[in-house]
């Protein structure tokens, strides 16, 4: 029909943000998709608290999965959190009753994005997830869509903002270490569990979700060898300094003999290149290919607005009819190497 009601699931830092982008975007969105997109109902746990957005004439439920599979909406939004619980459970439902699905839950996908993956193709809906890696960077278009035509040898970059804007903050202004997280946290940019960000826990699931797109392998982020920046102290920052180095959280995947590798932890990265001049929230990607040779994307990668610019993206894909195969691969071809992680599909 004309118009596309979505429902909401999670209105904090983005799920707000996602509803007043598409208010305030709502005619170019209608032009753009030749469809009215609309937010008629949401969930969270809390009805009575004030939301960062105008949501007067929209429904409320308790229970997301009962929004889920609510025949009130046509397009169900995950932006709970979480790989187990209401999350997952709303994803599933929502998929297993043939709606399209749009989320920003890295972990829910690093942990079961194959078996979701599977579901919205035996279901011909779309899982989409654009904002669950670096934020407002269009990186999942990039690696499945935009790079279609290379054979990629290495992914790497700065997928956290949360760290990236501690380790700029400690260098830049010699703030503590507990002071920067705090405000970033603040700032909407940490997980409702830090330990996932400072700990590398949330850059080994963006990782896993890359590595999944851009060597056509299986998602695994248990096979990721993580250290996090808790141990990164001031005078580690003003050593590397000295160098013409900054330290960064990386997370790395490339192609080797026997597969591909992935890896996660502090780096010196020199001061020139365009990963160590990304500072505060910003994140950036730089996939080494063998046609497009190097390329890096650079943006912000945590915070309501650059992120909910990413889910409104994949809203108006799926506004347009757009149904890809959420990680580029039938996921019967996934399915197969499940055994082997990180050996590569021939041709991947
Ligand atoms: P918030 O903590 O700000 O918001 C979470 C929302 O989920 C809240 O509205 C909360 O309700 C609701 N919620 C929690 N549990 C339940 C439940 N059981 N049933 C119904 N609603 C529930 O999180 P963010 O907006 O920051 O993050 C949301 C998702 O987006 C996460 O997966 C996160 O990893 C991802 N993400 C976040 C980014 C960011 O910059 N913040 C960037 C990219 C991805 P209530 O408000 O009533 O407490
Ligand atoms: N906590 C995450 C970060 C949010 O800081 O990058 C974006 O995925």
């Amino acid at each position: 029909s004309e118009i596309l009601r979505v429902g909401v699931a999670g209105v904090g830092t983005v799920g707000a943000a996602v509803a007043r982008l598409l208010k305030r975007q709502a005619k170019a969105l209608a032009s753009r998709t030749g469809r009215k997109i609309v937010v008629t109902a949401i969930s969270a746990r809390d009805a009575g608290k004030k939301r960062d957005a105008d949501l007067s004439d929209v429904e409320f439920f308790a229970d997301p999965v009962a929004l889920a599979s609510s025949n009130k909406i046509d397009l169900f939004v995950e932006l709970i959190g979480g790989a187990e619980g209401a999350a997952r459970k709303s994803v599933e439902v929502a998929l297993a009753a043939g709606k399209p699905v749009v989320t920003a839950n890295k972990a829910l996908l690093a942990a079961h994005g194959l078996e979701l993956a599977a579901l919205a193709e035996k279901k011909h809906v779309a899982l989409a997830f654009e904002a669950s890696v670096a934020g407002g960077i269009p990186i999942v278009k990039t690696l499945r869509e935009g790079l279609a035509g290379n054979s990629i040898d290495r992914v790497y970059g700065v997928l956290n903002g949360t760290c990236n804007y501690i380790l700029s903050r400690m260098e830049l202004e010699r703030l503590s270490f507990e002071e920067c997280l705090k405000e970033a946290q603040r700032l909407g940019y940490a997980e409702a569990d830090p330990t996932f960000d400072i700990g590398g826990f949330d850059t080994a699931h963006k990782l896993a979700i890359l590595t999944s797109l851009a060597f056509g392998v299986t998602i695994a982020s248990e096979a990721i060898d993580i250290e996090g920046i808790e141990r990164v102290t001031l005078a580690d920052i003003e050593a590397a300094e000295e160098l013409g180095f900054r330290i960064k959280l990386l997370g790395v995947a490339q192609r080797t003999a026997d597969g591909v590798e992935q890896r996660v932890h502090p780096t010196m990265v020199r001061k020139t290149t365009s990963i160590a001049q990304a500072m505060g929230v910003l994140n950036a990607v730089t996939i080494d290919a063998d046609a497009v040779r190097e390329l890096t994307l650079v943006g912000p990668g945590a915070g309501g607005e650059a992120t909910a610019s990413a889910v409104v993206a994949d809203i108006a894909d799926i506004a347009k009819g757009v149904r890809s195969a959420p990680f580029g691969l039938p996921t019967a071809t996934l399915e197969k190497l499940k055994r082997a992680p990180l050996r590569q599909h021939e041709g991947g």
